[in-house]
């Protein structure tokens, strides 16, 4: 998962409604006054807050509009019981998505290896890593920091799974189908951190250390998931869209990073493999959402549109470089990724356009309750709504153009600045 996914979310504390930055490449949380905004309120250092322990319980759309808390009723017996009845189907369409360690790739695979080149080799494999890196610009520098960070914050994401009703591996070594697919999916995910941080370490275009510390950071500080934290149903909405995000952002990184002249072939090939596995997830996401509904239409689309309502938070959120607050940080980086262009605003919109035609959210009807069809209604409402604030944002930020642009000192590539047009 997880990307950050390169998986942003758009804004800052102050960042209302953050049009630049929207505009850059995140994902943006969409609210329900139709307007892009920022949800972060913490304007003191989260490492500070940590440190003190004392961090500020954030309040999630449910508690601020107590018109939503109906969450509970996903949890009742009878709805939990289409989660234990798929097992079985689990077993048979969900678990080949993975793909057996034997068929695997490797980090290894993809990096200069000392046990097959011997010495003499892998120093020339090095020697040549290092010069076509040299040709990947800082920005994309920047954002693969973000997209290896947030795979390296994998500790996070299982302990997630873990709090979901039903399918949670409750022993650790669970012989459900729903427990080993939470663990085969987690072994997968472990080789993306894995591969870039290798490619990071040998290329030596990053300061790792301060690389490290952010890694540290955002696993000390988790994610905030402001969905109903047991509901598998609410959950699997999430991390599918996470899925295709993650799968967009790493491979708009191939792209951008393989462009022919100053390109690095061997960085595009890895985050090409780490998106077409991101990709074999969100399909095994997609189709375990698909079969929860056709099982109950009325709690999934209760909940893809509760999820879409409170927005689909990204796990880079937290992300801090330990100089700013989070939400400073991130303003900043977020406007570093729009100008590379490994995310923009019209992806969180695909993703809902394509997640609303393949679980046929459009043609619901037979099943739903009065609050099932508001939810559908919503839904397919909701695309059109995003694409007005599309313009505004890019409108607005092309209008920025003619600000001065601010040069940023960022840690992870030695302080070397990036002049970046911020809200
Ligand atoms: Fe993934
Ligand atoms: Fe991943």
């Amino acid at each position: 998962m997880a990307m950050a996914a390169t998986l942003f979310r758009f804004g800052s504390p102050s960042c209302k409604p953050n049009a630049a930055a929207a505009a850059s490449n995140g994902v943006l949380a969409f609210n329900r006054s139709s307007s892009w905004t920022c949800r972060s309120k913490a304007t003191a250092s989260r490492e500070a807050m940590a440190a003190a322990g004392r961090r500020r319980e954030r309040k999630g759309p449910a508690d601020e509009e107590n018109n939503e808390i109906e969450w509970p009723s996903y949890l009742t017996p009878e709805r939990l019981g289409v989660l234990s009845e798929m097992e079985p189907w689990v077993e048979d369409h969900v678990l080949p998505l993975l793909k057996p360690v034997e068929a695997s790739w490797q980090p290894t695979d993809m990096l200069p290896d000392p046990a097959t080149l011997g010495a003499d080799g892998f120093h020339a494999a090095c020697l040549d890593l290092r010069a076509a890196a040299e040709g990947v610009s800082d920005e994309l520098l920047v954002c693969l920091v973000a997209n290896m960070v947030t795979e390296e914050a994998l500790p996070t994401y299982p302990s997630g799974f873990n709090r979901f009703k039903v399918v949670r591996d409750a022993t650790g070594a669970d012989a459900t189908a729903w427990a080993r697919w939470i663990r085969g999916w987690s072994a997968e995910e472990n080789r993306h951190g894995d591969v870039l941080n290798r490619y990071m370490h040998l290329s030596g275009r990053f300061d790792m250390r301060e690389v490290e510390r952010t890694v540290q950071r955002l696993i000390r500080d988790g994610m905030s998931f402001h969905g109903p934290v047991s509901s598998p149903f609410h959950g699997f909405v999430y991390v599918t869209f996470q899925e295709r995000a993650t799968a967009i952002s790493h491979g708009n990184m191939a792209r951008l990073v393989g462009a022919r002249g100053a390109g690095d072939a061997a960085l595009a090939r890895i985050c090409g493999t780490v998106a077409a596995d991101e990709k074999r997830h969100e399909a095994a996401y997609t189709r375990i959402m698909g079969k929860l509904f056709e099982a109950d239409p009325d709690a999934s689309v209760r909940a893809m549109a509760y999820t879409m309502r409170h927005r689909v938070e990204m796990p880079t959120a937290y992300i801090n470089d330990g100089r700013h607050s989070v939400g400073d940080f991130y303003a900043r980086f977020i406007a570093i990724a729009e100008q590379a262009g490994t995310y923009t605003i019209s992806d969180y919109r695909s993703i809902l356009e394509h997640l609303i035609q393949q679980w046929g959210v459009e043609e619901l009807a037979a099943g739903l309750s009065g609050e099932g069809r508001q939810a559908r209604d919503y839904l397919c409402a909701l695309p059109h709504k995003i694409k007005r604030m599309e313009e505004k944002v890019i409108d607005r930020a092309a209008k920025a153009q003619n600000k001065t642009p601010t040069a940023i000192p960022i840690n992870w590539i030695f302080d070397r600045t990036i002049s970046v047009v911020l809200p």
